[in-house]
C-alpha cells in the first residue's frame, strides 16, 4: 500500500515538533549540524533548540517512574545544600525538584521557583500547600526577565530545561546575573552520548555541547557529578567566581556500568546504572 506524500510529511513533522521526550523515532544529532546552523533561529551554537514542554504534559513530570529512572535525592544530596541557603529551581515545571529542596533551606532559605508558564506555576503552587511547603516563592519569568534577585543565589538548578530555553544566550545571562561570587548552576540534561537513555536526541545534550555553550556564556566549569542514571550533572560557576575551575571528565558508558561509588568532582555517591534503562517510555 502506497502511503501519500502529505500523509508522511505530516507523520515527520509532528515527531519533530513533538514536545513529549518520549523516543518515537531516531533524528539526526543535534550536533551534528554544520557551523552556519549557528545564525538560523531555532540554534544555537551548532544545537537545535528543543520546543517548550507544554504545561498539557506537566503530570509526565511526576510519573510514578521518574524515581528510578532519575533518582532524585541521588542530584539533592550531591548540591549539599545548607539551612538559609538561596536557591532557584530555574524551569521549575509543577515542582518536582523545588519541593524536595525546600525542607533543607529550613525557614530562613528559600527556593525562587521560576517558569514561563504560569500553568505550571499554578500547578506547583497547588502542590505546596498540599505538602504545607511554604518556603517556595513562584516567579513568572520571560525571557528577557529571569524576575530573580541580583547576585544573591546560593544555587541555580536547571534539570531538563535548558535544552528547550529559546534564546540560551539571554538567559544565561540573566541567570549569571543572579549568581552570588561563589554560587553556582547545576546542569542536569539527559545524556547524549548514552544509547540506552530512552529519550528522543533533541532533548538530550552531550557533554561537548554543555561546555560549548556554558564557557561561551561567562561560566567556568567547577565540579561533576556521574551518579545518575541516565543524566549527566554539571556544576558552573561564573567564570569570576573565587571557586576554582576543574577539568571535564568524558563521560564513558563502561566506566558508569563497571565502577562502584563514583567520586565525582564536586561531589560523591554511588553510580550503578539501572538494569531496565534500556526501555523506551
Ligand atoms: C521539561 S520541563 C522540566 C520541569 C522541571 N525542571 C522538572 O525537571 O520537573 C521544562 C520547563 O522549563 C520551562 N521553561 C522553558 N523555558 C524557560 C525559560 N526561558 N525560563 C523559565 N522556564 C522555562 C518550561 O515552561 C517547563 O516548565
Amino acid at each position: 500500500m502506497r502511503i501519500p506524500l502529505f500523509v508522511l510529511l505530516a507523520l515527520g513533522l509532528s515527531i519533530l515538533f513533538s514536545d513529549t521526550h518520549q523516543v518515537v523515532a531516531e533524528e539526526s544529532s543535534a550536533t551534528e549540524s554544520s557551523e552556519k546552523d549557528i545564525a538560523k533561529p531555532g540554534w544555537y551554537l551548532g544545537r537545535r533548540i528543543a520546543r517548550t514542554m507544554s504545561f498539557h504534559g506537566a503530570d509526565w513530570l511526576i510519573r510514578n517512574s521518574r524515581e528510578r529512572e532519575e533518582e532524585p535525592q541521588k542530584l539533592i544530596d550531591a548540591l549539599k545544600l545548607k539551612p538559609g541557603q538561596q536557591v532557584c529551581d530555574f524551569g521549575c515545571g509543577n515542582g518536582f525538584y523545588a519541593i524536595r529542596i525546600a525542607p533543607s533551606l529550613g525557614v530562613q532559605g528559600k527556593v525562587y521557583a521560576v517558569d514561563i508558564q504560569q500553568e505550571m506555576l499554578d500547578l506547583l503552587e497547588q502542590r505546596c500547600k498540599a505538602r504545607g511547603v511554604n518556603n517556595v516563592l513562584p516567579v513568572l519569568a520571560t525571557e528577557e526577565d529571569s524576575g530573580l534577585p541580583s547576585d544573591q543565589l546560593d544555587w541555580l538548578l536547571m534539570v531538563d530545561v535548558y535544552h528547550e530555553l529559546s534564546d540560551p544566550g539571554k538567559v544565561l545571562g540573566e541567570i549569571r546575573k543572579s549568581l552570588n561570587p561563589r554560587g553556582r548552576i547545576a546542569l542536569v540534561e539527559y545524556r547524549e552520548e548514552d544509547l540506552t537513555v530512552p529519550i528522543k536526541p533533541l532533548h538530550k545534550m552531550s557533554q561537548s555541547q554543555a561546555m560549548k555553550e556554558l564557557t561561551a556564556n561567562g561560566f567556568k566549569l567547577v565540579g561533576q557529578f556521574d551518579g545518575l542514571p541516565w543524566q549527566h550533572v554539571f556544576f558552573f560557576a561564573r567564570d569570576d567566581s573565587p571557586r576554582p575551575s576543574v577539568q571535564l571528565r568524558a563521560w564513558k558508558a563502561s566506566e558508569i556500568e563497571s565502577e562502584g561509588p563514583q567520586d565525582a568532582i564536586g561531589g560523591a555517591a554511588d553510580g550503578k546504572k539501572q538494569s531496565d534503562s534500556g526501555r523506551s517510555r
